[in-house]
């Protein structure tokens, strides 16, 4: 529980909050994707809204997918390391299929990212 960073706070933004955490040690057991289609699934309709994710990679792609599923705008923040940080080595380089250029870099055009226009790391 003393991990969780600015609890506090986001508990007094009156935001729905859930916890999870997988050895059950504080809020729900489980993976938060887990926690995510539950809540999508109960909704009786899933109004306009905007996922944001940040985190594992593999937790992030779970999270893209959900989103697609339910038709939801989502916003990756990509954590990739980073050597030169200012578009020089190319080493956060991120497939942009579809887009105006094949790569977009992480440490110059992002970290964050509108989910449909990249491919995943
Ligand atoms: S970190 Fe070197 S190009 Fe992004």
């Amino acid at each position: 529980m003393q991990d969780l960073v600015l609890l506090d706070q986001i508990e007094r933004t009156g935001c729905a909050l859930t916890l999870t955490t997988e050895d059950g040690s504080c809020g729900v057991s489980g993976r938060v994707t887990s926690a995510l289609l539950q809540y999508l699934a109960d909704l009786e309709s899933v109004p306009p809204s905007v996922l944001y994710t940040c985190g594992p990679n593999a937790m992030m792609r779970s999270v893209v997918e959900l989103a697609r599923k339910y038709s939801l705008h989502c916003l990756v923040s990509v954590e990739g390391e980073m050597a030169c940080g200012f578009g020089v080595c190319l080493g956060c380089a991120i497939p942009t299929p579809g887009g105006e250029r094949a790569f977009a870099y992480a440490c110059t055009d992002g970290p964050v990212f509108d989910a449909a226009k990249i491919e995943m790391p």
